[in-house]
C-alpha cells in the first residue's frame, strides 16, 4: 500500500520560492491553512512541487468526487476538447449542456418536470436561486441559517451565515434575508435539549419571525445545507426537514436546497436531501459535479421557471467540456461511487469514532457517507470550541503527509474522494492517529 513520504523540510525549497511569488502576486483574501503547493494528483494521492507525497482527504475541498486524474474524466475532457471547448448557451444551443440538464432533471428528489440554469460555481447556483425565487414569487423576503454558507458572490454572502469575516468590510448586504438557529443536535440553539431541536426551530420561525418579523406571505423561500459544510459539517435531526416543509408549504414559500457540497454522491446518496425524504423547490449544485472542471446548476421546478429571455444568463455557464466530463461523473457514480461513500463512510465514521475512547478532546464525530466532522472540544462536558488544537491537529497531520481540512468554529472534515479504498483510509486514520498522539503530549 502507498504511503505518504515527506522527503523534505515542509515547505520544501522549491514550494517555498511559489510561495513567496503567491505572495507577491495573489490576493490575500484567500485561506490557505498549511503550505501545499501542489503539482499533480491520482486519486487520493496528492504530489508537491518538491516530490513529496501527501494522502488526500480533502479531495480539493469536497470536489473531486471521482478523485484526482480519473483516467475516464481525462479522456472525456479531451474528447470534448478536440471538438469544441466553448460556444456559450446563453446564445447558442449545443448538446452536452441539454444532455446534462436532461440527466439532472431525471436525478433530483422529485424528478419530473425540471428545468436547469447553468453557472460555473457554487455562489452562482445560489445567486441563480435567490433571483429565481424573488422573480418567481415577486416576494422580498427570504429565510436561511446561522452557520451556512452558500458563497462569496452578494447574494450567496447576504444568505450566509457561518464566520463574520464573510461579511466584515462588505455592508450594506442584500436586503430581506433572515437568519434562524439551524438545529444543531450536538450544540442545540437555545440550550434546550438536544431530541427537541427540530421543534424549537420550527417554532422559533413559526412564533417569531412569521409573528414578529415579517409576514409569511412574503417569504419567497427558504435557503438550507441539509448538512452544514462549513458551518462545521452539522447533521440535523431526521425529521427536521419534513417539519419545516410543513410549516412553510402552506404559506407557498420555496424550499431551496443547497447541495453544493453535500451533494453529487458525497453522503453515500446522490443528493443528501435523501437521507431526510423530503422534496425540494431548487436544488443547488456544483463542486462535484463536474470532478473540477468549473461547473454550477440550478434545478427548480419547471413551472418555478417563468422568467423570460435576458433575466438571467451566463457567458460561461454550461461549458461543454465541464458538462461532458459531469454527465461521466454521473455515470461513474450510479455505477458504484455513491455505494462505496455509504460502505467507506460507515467505515470512516466507525474508526473515527472509537479514537473519542482516548481522546478526550473529541467532542463528537457527525456526518452521512464521506462528509464527516470531527469537533475538537475544551472539554466534553461545556463542548467549547478549541480552534486552537483543531488547527494544531490539522498541521500536524499536514507534516506527517495527510491532507485534511477545517470546518466550522472546531471540527476537521473528512471529504475523501468517493473512490477511497479501505486500505488507503487505513493509512489516513493512522497518521490522523499519530497526530493526535503529537498534539496531546505537548498540551
Ligand atoms: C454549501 C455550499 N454552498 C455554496 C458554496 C460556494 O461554492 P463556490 O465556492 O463554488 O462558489 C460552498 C463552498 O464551499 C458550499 O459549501
Amino acid at each position: 500500500m502507498l504511503r505518504p513520504k515527506i522527503k523534505t523540510e515542509l515547505p520544501g525549497p522549491i514550494a517555498k520560492k511559489w510561495l513567496d511569488k503567491d505572495k507577491k502576486f495573489i490576493s490575500p483574501s484567500y485561506t490557505r491553512s498549511y503550505p501545499a503547493v501542489v503539482e499533480k494528483g491520482e486519486g487520493v494521492w496528492i504530489y508537491d512541487v518538491d516530490g513529496n507525497r501527501f494522502l488526500d482527504m480533502t479531495a480539493g475541498v469536497a470536489v473531486l468526487a471521482t478523485g484526482h486524474s480519473h483516467p475516464e474524466i481525462i479522456e472525456t475532457a479531451i474528447e470534448q476538447i478536440k471538438k469544441l471547448v466553448h460556444m456559450s448557451g446563453t446564445d447558442f444551443y449545443y448538446p452536452a449542456e441539454i444532455m446534462l440538464a436532461e440527466k439532472l432533471a431525471e436525478i433530483v428528489p422529485g424528478a419530473a418536470n425540471r428545468k436547469v440554469f447553468f453557472g460555473n460555481s457554487g455562489a452562482e447556483a445560489n445567486e441563480a436561486a435567490f433571483k429565481l425565487a424573488r422573480f418567481h414569487t415577486k416576494r422580498p423576503y427570504v429565510i436561511a441559517f446561522i452557520g451556512a454558507f452558500h458563497g462569496r458572490t452578494y447574494g450567496a454572502m447576504s444568505l450566509s451565515g457561518s464566520k463574520s469575516v464573510h461579511h466584515k468590510g462588505f455592508a450594506p448586504l442584500i436586503q430581506g434575508v433572515i437568519h434562524v438557529p439551524y438545529p444543531d443536535p450536538y450544540r442545540p440553539p437555545f440550550g434546550i435539549p438536544e431530541e427537541r431541536v427540530s421543534d424549537a426551530v420550527i417554532d422559533y420561525i413559526d412564533n417569531v419571525v412569521f409573528r414578529r418579523l415579517v409576514d409569511p406571505e412574503e417569504v419567497a423561500a427558504v435557503f438550507f445545507e441539509p448538512i452544514q459544510g462549513e458551518g462545521g459539517y452539522i447533521v440535523p435531526p431526521l425529521d427536521f426537514f419534513r417539519k419545516l416543509k410543513d410549516l412553510i408549504s402552506k404559506y407557498g414559500i420555496l424550499l431551496v436546497d443547497d447541495e453544493v457540497q453535500s451533494g453529487m454522491g458525497r453522503t453515500g446518496r446522490m443528493f443528501a436531501i435523501e437521507h431526510f425524504g423530503i422534496i425540494p423547490d431548487i436544488v443547488t449544485v456544483a463542486k462535484g459535479i463536474a470532478s473540477g472542471f468549473p461547473l454550477g446548476a440550478m434545478v427548480a421546478r419547471s413551472s418555478l421557471m417563468d422568467w423570460g429571455a435576458g433575466a438571467h444568463a451566463s457567458t460561461f455557464g454550461g461549458n461543454p467540456v465541464s458538462c461532458m466530463v459531469a454527465l461521466k461523473t454521473i455515470e461513474l457514480l450510479e455505477n458504484g461511487l455513491i455505494e462505496n461513500a455509504e460502505k467507506m463512510g460507515h467505515y470512516l465514521m466507525e474508526n473515527l469514532k472509537k479514537l473519542m475512547d482516548t481522546y478526550e478532546f473529541i467532542g463528537d464525530v457527525r456526518g452521512k457517507g464521506l462528509m464527516i466532522g470531527v469537533d475538537i472540544v475544551k472539554d466534553r462536558e461545556s463542548k467549547k470550541y478549541n480552534p486552537g488544537l483543531r488547527n494544531r491537529i490539522v498541521d500536524e497531520a499536514f507534516k506527517k503527509g495527510l491532507l485534511l481540512l477545517a470546518a466550522g468554529p472546531s471540527a476537521i472534515r473528512w471529504a475523501p474522494a468517493l473512490t477511497v479504498k479501505k486500505e488507503e483510509l487505513d493509512v489516513a486514520l493512522e497518521i490522523f492517529e499519530e497526530a493526535l498522539r503529537t498534539v496531546e503530549k505537548r498540551r
